[in-house]
């Protein structure tokens, strides 16, 4: 079905038609009940979203065509273990990794809940082992220090949750986690870590990443250089669905953790992708997080879709996309221990809805997934908020804030109990959604007694839109809770768009030419080229450049 021909897509479009007569000041003048009516209690999570640019006409408007796109039904499937990821023919059971013991769910007449449960016991043996000290190396040291070798899903979701718990960390145990395939990140992980203490969990679904095993040949002759061949053993654990290939990297299979085709990369910190997540915050706390999701996975499923958090998200997300033509969306997480939450976002939100086809091959015919972006507050306040307060392009803005701050990690880090610090960051952070949306008029500039040459500069338009989400403070649960109404925010946009949110074919490309190229960057003598001109000189260009070792400004 082509989503926009229906009368509901039609009702949508007419709406946004008035888009820039929707005022903020007056939609809030003349409601005094739109705070309540807009705010929603989920988990958790207060989520405000009454500082949006919609009325009431619009989010029921939006719901119908969320109704229309089969959203309910889409959810139900895809919970079911239906393979709705048809253009890898693969379910997508995410939710399966925190559905309590004892539910049944079927993925190829076969029971996925008993293999998930199976899986978690022994990973929770394993970081057991780990954090007590128990897990040794081959000269009989405990490991010290867990390194993550992973990218994209098998890096940004942990890498993101052990920052964002590390109040919960091990005292003992550290992690690091390695993606990037410059050598700078391996080496840096390294620089000051011994062979003896250090435990490898090389992450890869597929096994086939090039990065991934890049870093993981390079990390296994910096292990066997130091403590030869047989140290592979007792530092080397995997997680992948590919079993042969982990074997024949020199993996033993009983430091293997299995995956499943049907968890994608972007989805998968809740399987054994959080191995090192879970050896760093212990079995308990990850048992935590994944409640978490579990509460929002059961609003998503059961709410109805006027009352369902992640999916009224997701409507304005595409109200504000496809409808208003707005590019890009901005996650702010007023919290340090968030600063990777929204690389982790920019994963999940943009290899799910950055696709042009729809599920039926056919040209989508509206903009899709926005350009996600931002950093932690306060810091982008005294750099890009700028753009977001007075700039040509109205940027919808989410703030996530904790009403108390993690003292203990504060506390640890700085080596003394930090006071203040926490108001001024909350301050903040309402301050900046109040400023953008209510902005400051050039007649309350004027009675401010700025010169009238100076106003229109000192002028904050406002009428800017924002979430912001507000909760107690960042435990594992609340984490969990984050992460799943992302999750399913990011799957509502991508149904009603009539998209697949769980392929990422637009990866491919450049892997395959990257695989062509390297060679002919690295033969002794030139090897034919046949890319584009450009691409062809440059390789020359690097080959004359790399021929000649340091250049006069490098020595
Ligand atoms: O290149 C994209 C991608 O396939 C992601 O979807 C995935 O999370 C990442 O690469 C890593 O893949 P793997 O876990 O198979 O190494």
């Amino acid at each position: 079905m082509d989503i926009a021909t229906t009368s509901e897509w039609g009702t949508v479009s007419a709406l946004a038609e008035s888009f820039d007569a929707l005022d903020l000041r007056r939609l809030f003048a003349d409601d005094a009940g739109r705070v309540e009516r807009l705010s929603f209690s989920v988990g958790d999570l207060l989520v405000d979203m009454s500082k949006h640019r919609v009325s009431d006409e619009i989010v029921t408007a939006l719901v119908a065509l969320a109704q229309r796109a089969g959203l309910d039904r889409r959810v139900e499937s895809m919970m079911r273990g239906e393979r709705i990821n048809t253009t890898e023919n693969r379910a997508v059971l995410h939710t399966a990794l925190r559905a309590p013991a004892g539910t049944v769910i079927e993925a190829e007449g076969h029971d996925v809940v008993s293999d998930v449960h199976d899986l978690r016991r022994r990973m929770a043996a394993f970081c057991g082992r780990l954090r007590d000290g128990d897990w040794v190396g081959c000269t009989g040291a405990p490991v010290d220090t867990v390194v993550n070798i992973g990218i994209g899903g098998s890096d940004l979701g942990p890498s993101m949750a052990y920052e964002a718990l590390a109040a919960y960390r091990h005292e003992r145990l550290r992690c690091r986690f390695v993606s990037n395939v410059d050598s700078r990140d391996l080496l840096a992980a390294l620089s000051d870590l011994d062979p003896a203490t250090t435990l490898f969990v090389v992450a890869s679904k597929t096994f086939t990443t090039s990065e991934t095993l890049t870093n993981a040949v390079s990390a296994r002759r910096w292990l066997t250089d130091a403590l030869g061949d047989a140290a592979v053993a007792r530092h080397f654990a995997a997680v992948s669905t590919n079993q042969a290939a982990v074997t024949e990297f020199g993996i033993e299979a009983a430091n293997m953790f299995e995956m499943w085709d049907w968890v994608g990369g972007r989805y998968s910190l809740d399987s054994a992708i959080g191995l090192s997540l879970m050896a760093a915050v212990g079995p308990e706390r990850f048992e935590e997080m994944l409640s978490g999701m579990r509460i929002i996975d059961e609003h998503f499923a059961a709410e109805p879709l006027s009352r369902n958090v992640p999916v009224l998200a997701g409507l304005i997300a595409v109200w504000y996309r496809t409808f208003c033509g707005l590019p890009t969306r901005a996650v702010l997480p007023y919290s340090q221990a968030l600063r990777r939450f929204t690389a982790y976002l920019q994963q999940l939100d943009m290899e799910s809805n950055g696709k042009r086809v729809r599920l039926d091959g056919e040209p989508v015919g509206c903009e899709t997934g926005p350009i996600v972006w931002g950093e932690p507050g306060t810091n982008g306040q005294h750099s890009f908020h700028q753009l977001l307060h007075q700039g040509t392009t109205v940027v919808p803005c989410d703030f996530i804030v904790f009403a108390r701050p993690d003292h203990r990690a504060v506390a640890e880090e700085a080596g003394a109990e930090a006071t203040g610090h926490h108001e001024l960051l909350v301050a903040n952070c309402l301050a900046q959604a109040e400023a953008l949306a209510f902005g400051r008029t050039t007649e309350e500039v004027a009675a401010s007694g700025i010169a009238p040459d100076l106003a229109p500069h000192r002028t904050f338009p406002g009428n800017r839109p924002s979430t912001t989400i507000m909760a107690p403070r960042l435990t594992p649960s609340v984490l969990g809770q984050l992460i799943a109404l992302y999750e399913h925010q990011t799957m509502a946009q991508g149904v009603v768009w009539g998209i697949n949110s769980f392929d990422q074919w637009g990866v491919e490309l450049g892997k395959s030419l990257a695989a062509a190229i390297t060679p002919e960057l690295s033969a002794p003598e030139p090897l034919p080229l046949a890319h584009d001109p450009s691409t062809n000189a440059l390789i020359a260009r690097y080959r004359e450049l790399a021929s000649r070792g340091l250049g006069a400004g490098d020595g």
